[in-house]
């Protein structure tokens, strides 16, 4: 099936005890049993629950995996993977990824002992630079947030399977409509379904999708151990927004792909990091790994200051002002004083986000009256 059919119909069947064409919300805490036992597959809710073993066979389809599996937020998802790991082991993650994950590598895990390194994953080969005898993991995210960076991922894929390490991406701000990791050699992917998979800013959810039976079984010993498991009315509202994933991002594209230019032509901005530009560093990559350049970008004003930024961000009207990313509506953040605040001010200077960095997520509106949104506010 193409990506379409399968955003549609992949891991569905119709609900056997009345023929629902929807799966239903199994709003259950457990399930009874004939005898000790002897069951209908299913036990208890955290364990299992059929909304979301509808939602994880449909996950896992898509990202062209085997196995998926849901959690209560992509940072619950971050968090069950790095479980996996043992005090002593070493990571090398990205240095521009989202500062949530960012705050929990450096402020949850290091404290147990797992040391993180992190680096500039836009040149692959810097990963085996800093691979050792306890490395284990690799993390990355393609684009990254909010400087739009592009790792190779077929090349660290490379890296780790010669070195016998993990490679997780972090495949949010893609979505599988527009990358696929584990066809490029990836073991884990994790997405905040909150964003683009869900798509209506209206559910936090994460999954994460691996081809490896063993990974499965150990992901899902966290997942029921741990117990960061999203309800089914979650997995219901992920499950709907699948099914328009591949028209959103179509528009989603479209519309950045105008914004992104505009950007560049308005006097007032200074640099515009968007992946579809044929100058950006890694576009060659972009274009190979993804189908199309999606709806997020970043820009600087040549005014470098905050008070600037704070002009922009205040002034629009349908760019609402908010974290998250991958609504259908556009939203508009300060990533210094929002999604990255947790990071030192010096890290966050060294990898290019200044005072004055916007992020976009543009929507699927009509684009003249976001641009039109953009100019007012810019001047
Ligand atoms: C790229 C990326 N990964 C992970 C997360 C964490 O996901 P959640 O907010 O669903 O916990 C976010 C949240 O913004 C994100 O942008």
């Amino acid at each position: 099936m193409k990506i379409a059919t399968k955003l549609i119909h992949a891991g569905l069947k119709p609900d056997p005890s009345t023929g629902a064409i929807m799966t239903p919300i199994y709003q259950t805490s457990t399930y009874v049993q004939e005898a000790p036992g002897k069951h209908k597959g299913y036990e208890y809710a955290r364990t299992q629950n059929p909304t979301r073993t509808a939602l994880e066979n449909a996950l896992a389809a898509i990202e062209n995996g085997r196995y998926g599996l849901c959690f209560a937020s992509g940072s619950a998802a971050t968090d069950a993977i790095i479980k996996l790991l043992n005090p002593g082991d070493e990571v090398i993650a990205a240095n521009d990824m989202y500062g949530g994950t960012y705050r929990m590598f450096t402020k949850v895990f290091a404290k147990y002992g797992v040391k993180f390194h992190f680096i500039n994953m836009q040149d692959a080969a810097a990963v085996a630079e800093y691979v050792n005898k306890n490395t284990r993991l690799v993390w990355t995210e393609t684009p990254t947030n909010p400087m739009m960076n592009i790792t190779d991922i077929e090349a660290v894929a490379s890296i780790c399977r010669k070195h016998d390490l993990l490679m997780c991406v972090d495949n949010t701000f893609a979505s599988p409509y527009l990358q696929n990791p584990l066809d490029f050699g990836a073991d884990i992917i994790i997405h905040s379904a909150t964003k683009y998979l869900g798509g209506h800013s209206d559910v936090v959810h994460g999954c994460v999708i691996v081809n490896d039976k063993g990974l499965q079984e150990k992901l899902a010993f966290m997942q029921n151990s741990t117990g960061a498991v999203p309800g089914p009315q979650d997995c219901f509202l992920v499950l709907r927004g699948l099914k328009t994933l591949h028209l959103r991002m179509e528009r989603h594209c479209a519309n950045g792909a105008k914004i992104a230019n505009w950007l560049r032509s308005n006097q007032k901005v200074d640099k515009v990091f968007w992946c579809g530009f044929t100058d950006h560093p890694n576009h060659d990559i972009a274009k190979k790994q993804m189908r199309d350049f999606g709806g997020m970008m970043s820009f600087t004003l040549k005014d470098d200051s905050m008070e600037a930024a704070n002009r922009v961000l205040s002034g629009t009207r349908l760019f609402a002002l908010a974290e998250s990313l991958g609504g259908v509506e556009s939203l508009i953040g300060h990533p210094a004083s929002m999604t990255h605040a947790s990071i030192p001010i010096e890290e966050r200077l060294k990898t290019g986000l200044v005072n004055s960095l916007i992020r976009i997520s543009v929507g699927i509106e009509d684009v003249d009256d976001l641009i039109d949104d953009l100019q007012k506010a810019i001047g």
